[in-house]
């Protein structure tokens, strides 16, 4: 079925799912250890199509931390929100987690949403692994945008200004919403606040993409609060162009990882309209401190880098 479009050049299939992002792998069982080079092939496909998406793969929490190890080093579940009981490498997304958070309209914009995970965090984690457990019958689509692609997108003049600018991204409360109780004794105990550069060149591929995550990111260093707000207005405009995006209608048994050096990904808003279920759970992986184009890695301003699960 997948011989036409994607001829079998390695040990797996990789099926494209647009022309910037997303590609579908096929061919590989991942309750099992992977050959070495179905690593590497996977490795490889992941940094040139930034989110690769895997069906009927129905993983125990302890078979997707062991996919994860395959990858590199799980870290705890989440640095503010905390784990799964008896599984520190496992974050649970449930359809109920926001309320735990926030109460209260938040504002909408396009882009409200939008973000790269923890980069509240000096070392955001370099890759997500999500697996879908509970699905909805529809909705509940997530969607990925390509942020070197929407780089090199730019205008020459804009690249070389973006080159330059910084930027700070904490956990806070969505404009227009109140913190529970909880999550502000939670942030309180673990504040984060880094300054990173608004270009990062992947460690990897040397590819520079824009690090901005548009739940986190604060302000532009620098900058008029003015001058900040209209020129992250534009980049966040930017970034998710359609043609930068790709959508996942999910399954029981999918898994989604992405890189999350070069991407930014959109949790659905769709399903709190309806009374559908929806578990998903996540294992991240450690990532590196960024660093910008003149070399210059991020800061820690608050808090502490994200820990090993291990
Ligand atoms: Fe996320």
């Amino acid at each position: 079925m997948s011989a036409v479009l994607a001829p079998r050049t390695g040990t797996i299939d990789v099926l494209p799912q647009s022309v910037h992002i997303g590609a579908e792998i096929r061919g590989v069982d991942l309750s099992r250890p992977l050959a070495p080079e179905q690593v590497a092939e996977i490795r490889q496909a992941l940094l040139k199509w930034k989110v690769l998406f895997f069906r009927d793969q129905p993983l125990t929490h302890l078979q997707h931390v062991e996919l994860a190890r395959q990858f590199g080093e799980p870290t705890v579940g989440h640095p503010v929100f905390g784990f799964e009981p008896e599984h520190p490498a496992i974050y649970s997304i449930s359809r109920d987690r926001k309320k735990a958070r926030y109460q209260g309209e938040k504002l909408v914009r396009p882009w409200s949403g939008w973000h790269t995970d923890v980069t509240a965090a000096v070392n955001p984690p370099f890759a997500s692994i999500l697996r879908g457990v509970t699905i909805p019958p529809y909705g509940g689509d997530t969607q990925w945008t390509n942020l070197a692609a929407a780089y090199q997108a730019l205008s020459e003049p804009l690249r070389n200004f973006v080159d330059g600018l910084r930027a700070l991204h904490r956990f806070a409360v969505p404009q227009g919403a109140n913190a529970t109780t909880d999550f502000n004794v939670r942030l309180q105990r673990r504040p984060l606040l880094t300054e990173h550069p608004l270009v990062r060149v992947h460690p990897e591929t040397g590819e520079k993409s824009l690090l901005i995550s548009p739940t986190f990111i604060q302000r532009i260093v620098g900058l008029s609060p003015r001058e900040s707000q209209v020129l992250l207005e534009l980049l966040f405009e930017h970034s998710i162009r359609p043609e930068f995006t790709v959508r996942f209608k999910w399954e029981p048994g999918s898994i989604a990882f992405w890189d999350n050096r070069s991407t930014a990904h959109l949790a659905p808003e769709d399903i709190f309209a309806t009374e559908f279920d929806r578990q998903l759970y996540r294992v991240t992986l450690g990532g590196e401190i960024p660093t910008g184009p003149d070399g210059r890695p991020s800061v820690a301003l608050e808090g502490d880098p994200i820990n090993s699960a291990e």
